[in-house]
């Protein structure tokens, strides 16, 4: 491995806007690292498309991300973590992380009886990545998951608390909740913003496990661990790279991040 400098930035991408989730949990875990954001709002959804074109979308980034020097990788995407992880870590130099490896581990920390409900894109729950990442684990761990195709565009459409977006969770989680799990994955970068409606949907007495969260907190672990965290006390610089015009990506990433949101660049491939 490459001598890393403590004082280079977090490199994080994600198919669109929906990893500005572990980025704000980042920025809130991690003050003052810097960070570089690649959100593919061109070929955005990756959750439907196919295990070869996001492996080959995927190198594509890292490999821009790689070109800033970064000195820490973090798939922020389920669906690439979930197909494509191995593709990143063969080509990098850079350590990296990704949400599904941090979602299991939050997963098991969070669960009394081992039974586990996880939901995300279509993609994600046909490849079984967590339940692979769980059971290296856990291997009594019993999982239930369950595709949730509608819930992305719901998000994106700002629903984030309509009776439509109730329904539909609603009826993707008829059969999980049937199960009777006591922890809830949330294996999609849009979830999150769904926190308040889907606790409200399963009952107070499943917990859910929010993977942004549990993201930052294993990056910062790794910092710790590498003797990486940025030693300066400066204001951090966030750049934020996209492959469409950055109208959408701007006022929806505002609500995933909660703050304004400067410095959007425009990569033409
Ligand atoms: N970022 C994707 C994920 O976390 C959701 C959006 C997409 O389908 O590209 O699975």
């Amino acid at each position: 491995m490459t001598e890393l400098d403590p004082r280079s930035p977090i490199g994080v991408f994600d198919s669109g806007v929906g990893g500005l989730t572990v980025v704000r949990a980042l920025m809130e875990r991690l003050p003052f690292e810097s960070i570089h954001y690649f959100g593919d709002t061109a070929r955005v959804p990756y959750g439907v498309k196919s295990v070869q074109t996001i492996a080959h979308y995927t190198t594509q980034i890292a490999e821009f991300l790689l070109e800033k020097r970064v000195k820490l990788l973090i798939i922020a995407c389920n669906t690439m973590a979930a197909v494509a992880a191995q593709v990143v870590r063969d080509l990098s130099p850079t350590p990296v992380l990704d949400v599904i490896d941090a979602g299991a581990l939050a997963a098991l920390a969070a669960t009394r009886s081992r039974r586990i409900g996880v939901i995300g894109t279509p993609t994600t729950i046909n490849s079984n990545a967590y339940a692979r990442a769980i059971h290296r684990i856990e291997p009594e761990a019993r999982l239930t998951s369950q595709a949730c195709a509608l819930l992305v565009p719901l998000v994106e459409e700002g629903w984030l608390d309509h009776p439509v977006t109730r329904m539909t969770a609603q009826e993707y989680l008829k059969p999980v909740l049937a199960e009777q799990v006591d922890s809830l994955v949330l294996g999609c970068t849009h979830y999150p913003l769904l926190k308040a409606l889907l606790q409200d949907v399963v009952g107070p007495d499943i917990t859910l496990v929010d993977s942004a969260v549990a993201m930052a907190e294993q990056a910062a672990a790794l910092l710790t661990d590498l003797k990486l965290h940025n030693p300066e006390r400066l204001p951090p610089e966030y750049h934020f790279w996209v492959t469409d015009v950055p109208l959408r990506f701007q006022t929806i990433g505002e609500r995933f991040l909660g703050r304004s949101l400067s410095n959007v660049h425009v990569v033409q491939w």
